[in-house]
């Protein structure tokens, strides 16, 4: 979001405050934020409270000039890279669709060519209005991009959708939709995540630390990247990324099925999930009771990748080595043994990379080249970086072909 110039407007929904927020998440994110109110909008949220957190007055009133040389309205839609509606009213939903242009809001959305997007909220029957749908789908079919309102307490006594998103759902919302570049058009990635886990009985298993961070946020990239991406995840808590087929398991079987049936079809493979190397030899249908001791038998679980390696025709296999000694070593050790294009190799017995945690670093390792150190860094940021070695790994491979 860094640079990009965004117009947050403002219209008179009781979540107007909600807004506050979303403009300040942006500024953080290195938005510079405009902001632009309705008249009635200043009855449930003060200009004075957007003006700070902006740090640039507020457009209100179409006859006062703030540059002398131009007039407002239209200097504010041309400096728009992205124009975002938030909360969007069924009153200037509907004035949108129907080219009113009667105050600051209708005229600087009118007047640019920015892409926009509106985030509704309303009360439900107001949002499920046949007119209202039609506006929106009107808007949609315009190119207008338009978020789903939440479900949920409204400010009108009831339980139902139209509530508006919390800030941080709707900046994810706009930072996917605006930060989409189009290199992995064409690509059809199958990222795995999240740790497996073996049943022991029917309320036990065993499992390891993954929380499944690095696999989504790898899904996430690529799916902005313009992949197709598939994400067979074992189980986590955090929310499916936009964009993304999801295929939910939960052992390693369950895994290596689903990414099997897949393979033939994908171009490349990215294997950030934490696979137990064993499973239960006897898995006990009822409940085990307490016992002094006891002893579970494990057999050993199919290794995945390397299963994927040795059949390996056109795809591209990237795989993750979990380290915590000799990692460059051992990492290179899998490289060869699962007939690896990259493997990511990261030393988990850091506090701030591997498991459960925001950020990760470690060696990109490959057959035929070099190790390339990658420092401490959001998930995202290494998704990223991953993600463009993968593009340089498919030109190669095209090229080759
Ligand atoms: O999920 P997070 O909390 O964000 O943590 C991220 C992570 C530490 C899980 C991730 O960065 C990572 O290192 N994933 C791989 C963990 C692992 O299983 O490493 P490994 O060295 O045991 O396995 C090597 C590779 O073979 C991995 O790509 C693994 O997915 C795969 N494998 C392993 C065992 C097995 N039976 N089948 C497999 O396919």
């Amino acid at each position: 979001m860094r640079g990009k110039h965004i117009i947050v407007a403002v219209s008179a929904g009781i979540a107007a405050y909600k807004a506050i927020e979303v403009v300040s998440r942006l500024r953080k994110k290195g938005a510079e934020v405009k902001v632009v109110m309705t008249q009635n909008a200043t009855h449930i949220a003060s200009p004075l409270t957007f003006g700070e957190i902006s740090g640039h007055p507020v457009a209100l009133d179409m006859f006062e000039q703030v540059h002398q040389w131009d007039v407002e309205h239209i200097a504010l839609a041309t400096w728009a890279d992205a124009y975002v509606v938030v909360p969007a009213t069924a009153n200037v939903i509907g004035k949108i669709y129907a080219g009113i242009a009667d105050d600051m809001l209708t005229t600087t959305i009118m007047a640019t060519t920015a892409p926009k997007y509106l985030c509704p909220a309303m009360n439900t029957e107001m949002y499920n209005n046949l007119i209202t749908q039609r506006n929106l789908e009107g808007l949609r079919s315009l190119g207008y991009h338009i978020m789903d309102p939440a479900e949920g307490w409204l400010a009108c006594g009831i339980t139902g959708v139209g509530r508006l998103p919390e800030p941080e759902a709707i900046v994810d919302w706009l930072e996917a939709k605006m930060c989409s570049t189009n290199e992995l058009e064409g690509t059809t990635i199958l990222v795995t995540a999240g740790g497996t886990q073996e049943s022991i009985d029917p309320v036990r298993y065993i499992g390891n630390r993954s929380s499944g961070k690095m696999g989504y946020a790898i899904a996430e990239q690529a799916a902005r990247m313009g992949a197709k991406v598939i994400l067979v995840s074992a189980p986590t808590s955090l929310p499916i990324p936009n964009g993304v087929d999801f295929i939910s398991v939960d052992s390693a079987v369950s895994m290596q099925e689903a990414v099997e049936a897949r393979y033939n079809d994908v171009n490349v493979v990215i294997m950030a999930a934490a696979v137990s190397d064993f499973r239960v030899l006897h898995k006990v249908e009822q409940k085990i009771k307490k016992m002094e001791s006891m002893t579970i038998e494990l057999v050993k679980n199919p290794d995945i990748l390397q299963g994927l390696g040795s059949k390996k025709s056109h795809q591209i296999l990237v795989g993750f080595a979990a380290e915590t000694e000799h990692v460059i070593k051992y990492g290179q050790d899998k490289v060869a043994k699962k007939n690896l294009d990259m493997l990511v190799a990261n030393d988990v017995s850091k506090s701030n990379a591997g498991f459960n945690v925001d950020t990760n670093e470690g060696y990109f390792l490959y057959p035929d080249k070099e190790p390339k150190e990658m420092p401490n860094m959001k998930k995202s940021d290494l998704a990223r970086h991953i993600l463009r070695e993968v593009i340089d790994l498919v030109a190669n491979r095209a090229d080759i072909n």
